[in-house]
């Protein structure tokens, strides 16, 4: 959701109002109760109702794998899936986001703690190096296999485009992918 939507300065310190799934009642500012789904866990946050998705999981729920690289929907690093598609969480509120899945990268890996294909296929193909956009590029590139769009080389490179990395680990980040493409066709993650 873009932030260009304007809000009042105002934080009215009233008591916590319930906000409904479907989002009706919630106010233009204040605070409010939220129930977010985070890795298959409801999680009940009061928040400030201009909030980002991104702040409420780095400084609310200590999730802090979704990454603050430009605040501004420009870098991606701070990619999250919501229903299995990508988002960018700086420009998502959390308001917006109760009531649908939300997946972090704290929440790819099995109950057993296998990693999820891709995190392994990044592993073995060195596709990072300080590692900032690595979360964010995971998970777009899970939805990028998903989506279908990692076809070939080309194709994985317009469609992960809204991922930057500093440190231009693209060759190997392609790599990656292409092999977790396989993996993925394979299993069901
Ligand atoms: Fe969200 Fe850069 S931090 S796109
Ligand atoms: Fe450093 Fe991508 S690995 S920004």
């Amino acid at each position: 959701m873009p932030t260009s939507r304007t809000f009042s300065d105002e934080d009215q310190a009233s008591e916590p109002r319930p906000a409904r799934p479907d989002g009706a009642g919630l106010q233009r500012s204040g605070r409010a109760e939220l129930a977010l789904l985070v890795n298959g866990r409801t999680r009940r946050v009061r928040l400030d109702l201009r909030t980002s998705l991104l702040d409420a999981l780095r400084e609310t729920l200590g999730l802090t794998g979704a990454k603050k690289g430009c605040d501004q929907g420009q870098c991606g690093a701070c990619t999250v899936l919501i229903e299995g598609r990508r988002v960018l969480s700086c420009l998502t509120l959390a308001a917006a986001a109760q009531g649908r899945a939300i997946t972090t990268i704290e929440g790819l890996a099995d109950h057993n703690g296998e990693l999820h294909p891709m995190q392994q296929a990044f592993i073995e193909h060195d596709a990072f190096q300080c590692g900032y956009c690595t979360p964010g590029q995971i998970l777009s590139a899970i939805a990028c296999v998903r989506e279908g769009h990692a076809r070939n080389e080309a194709e994985i490179r317009e469609y992960m485009s809204g991922n930057l990395c500093r440190c231009a680990a693209y060759p190997n980040i392609v790599a990656a992918i292409e092999q977790a493409r396989s993996a993925m066709k394979e299993g069901s993650r």
